[in-house]
């Protein structure tokens, strides 16, 4: 347990993509420190053990497929949170969709999906707990961007453009709802061990010792630090912090330029 176990008791969270992958440690994180946890994901395949996982750490557990580029199918999810749960305290618009491709070869098709899911995604389902949130007063909500937002992301563009949008609807968000105590922060990792982003820019390309041997803290990320950086953006010790970009990373982005991934 890497913070008090009551941090977030009895807060109810909806995590976007949360039954794999980052989401997943996520989801369980949240549960582990006091949240009961609303996951929604396109494919229900991955919701299989996670509301079983959550429910064994004594917390309430809900999961329902939901696109996240299909806003009715979101506001089904915050009604039924709302249903089951009757309060939303926390948002992690985690869903997200990746590919490697060069901007020469990206269809018009293949740059909409992403920007779909990623920036549009993370709009709908933003508005769609505001509501929420601002009738209580109070809300929490973060965002996943990626190190390669504020760079070129070459080979990756269509991702690194929705992030960077991502980045700046934070900042807006949080100027915007702060007068009703809702904090919006976005956390951005680097490369993290057992991610599909490794899998496939790393491993596949063969590039693991590579990138390694140019991340400061000589390591990749494990899924845990991301969810430990949320739940710190999510505690009280943040209160005071909105519109944030916490960059968890090992420091990899400061030496970016060595990684020659664009070679
Ligand atoms: N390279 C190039 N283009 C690709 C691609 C790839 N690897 N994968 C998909 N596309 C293109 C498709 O060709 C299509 O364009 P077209 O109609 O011009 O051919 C377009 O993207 C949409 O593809 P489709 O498979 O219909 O979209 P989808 O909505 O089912 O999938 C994606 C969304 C494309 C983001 C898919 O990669 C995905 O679902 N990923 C989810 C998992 C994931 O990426 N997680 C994040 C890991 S970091």
């Amino acid at each position: 347990m890497i913070f008090k176990e009551n941090l977030l008791k009895d807060q109810v969270a909806i995590v976007t993509g949360g039954g794999t992958g980052i989401g997943e440690i996520i989801s369980t994180e949240l549960a582990k420190h006091g949240a009961d946890v609303v996951i929604t994901s396109r494919d229900p395949e991955h919701h299989k053990d996670i509301v079983t996982r959550i429910e064994k750490l004594g917390r309430r557990a809900m999961a329902m497929p939901a696109d996240v580029r299909q806003p009715d199918q979101i506001q089904g999810v915050v009604d039924r949170a709302m249903s089951e749960f009757g309060r939303i305290d926390i948002l992690v618009n985690n869903a997200a969709g990746n590919f490697v491709c060069s901007m020469e070869q990206l269809t018009f098709n293949g740059w909409k999906a992403v920007i779909d899911i990623v920036l549009n995604g993370t709009y709908v389902t933003s508005k769609a707990v505001f509501p929420v949130m601002r009738e209580q007063g109070h809300g929490n909500i973060v965002n996943i961007g990626a190190t390669y937002m504020w760079m070129a992301a070459p080979y990756v563009g269509h991702s690194g453009a929705a992030k960077a949008g991502v980045l700046n609807m934070t900042r807006t968000l949080a100027v915007e709802w702060a007068r009703y105590g809702i904090r919006v922060n976005i956390v951005s990792p680097g490369p993290i061990e057992e991610t599909e982003g490794v899998r496939r820019l790393v491993d596949e390309a063969g590039m693991r010792e590579r990138v390694v041997s140019h991340i400061p803290l000589n390591r990749l990320g494990r899924r845990e630090e991301i969810a430990w950086a949320i739940l710190y953006l999510l505690s009280p010790a943040a209160a005071y912090i909105t519109g944030n970009n916490l960059v968890v990373d090992g420091g990899a982005w400061l030496n970016a330029h060595h990684y020659g991934l664009g070679e």
